[in-house]
């Protein structure tokens, strides 16, 4: 079983796109997922409940309840929780961090974005957790781009996930339908990358994906 936490202090980032989107690719392979809404925007409930309790489920929390509402689920047999937070440095992010087994930081790889994330990697640093920048809503084809971020966060003190979320129409029209770009587009490049991701997600929190698969 795992936690993982989405964090970033930039809006915009990406965080509910990616926590939804991930979440919805370990619901596939059977995983017994869990959304935890801690942002007071309630974006993730908001999907939610356009989905008329279409699994993953989606459950908000105040911050101080997060480490209560995860330790909750695992008992009820949850095997895949993320907890998508607010764009600020607030007690939000540094429970969801706390009790998170991964941290994933959505940036844009823009120079504005990439200067923002300083601030949550000094929060991300207060906890020994594993944490990676998640490159999103960048241009499809750019590897100069994603070279110049990469090197740029490295600066900071923090390593980027290899796998891309870049810029897919599909993520749109997705959450705007209440579903994930998996039910909306199977065979489409964003599902290709979000499971890759979230195979990769499962590699580092030493989670094999067939062990967790409902027969
Ligand atoms: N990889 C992507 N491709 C296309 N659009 C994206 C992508 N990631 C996020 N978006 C869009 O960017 C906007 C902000 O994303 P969101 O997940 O709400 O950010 P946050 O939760 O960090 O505020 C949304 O309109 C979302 O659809
Ligand atoms: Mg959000």
């Amino acid at each position: 079983m795992s936690t993982i936490a989405i964090v970033s202090q930039k809006g915009g980032s990406g965080k509910t796109t990616l926590a939804v989107n991930l979440a919805a690719a370990a619901e596939a392979v059977g995983q017994i997922t869990l959304i935890i809404d801690t942002d007071a925007q309630a974006t993730a409930s908001q999907w939610g409940s356009w989905r008329n309790d279409r699994a993953p489920e989606v459950i908000d929390s105040a911050p101080p309840r997060i480490q209560h509402k995860v330790e909750q689920a695992i008992a009820q047999g949850a095997t895949f929780i993320v907890v998508d937070t607010p764009p600020h440095a607030d007690s939000a992010a540094s429970r969801a961090v706390e009790v998170a087994d991964l941290v994933l930081i959505p940036c844009r790889p823009s120079a504005f974005d990439l200067a923002a994330i300083r601030t949550t990697v000094k929060l991300i640093r207060l906890f020994d957790k594993p944490a990676f920048v998640v490159f999103t809503a960048g241009p499809p084809n750019a590897p100069k781009i994603y070279q110049d971020a990469i090197d740029l966060v490295r600066g900071f003190g923090i390593e980027a996930c290899p796998h891309l979320l870049p810029d897919r129409a599909a993520y749109r029209h997705a959450s705007a339908a209440g579903a994930s770009v998996l039910e909306f587009e199977p065979d489409g490049k964003a599902t290709a990358e979000i499971v890759a991701l979230h195979m990769w997600a499962c590699a580092h929190v030493n989670m094999s994906i067939s062990q967790h698969v409902e027969v």
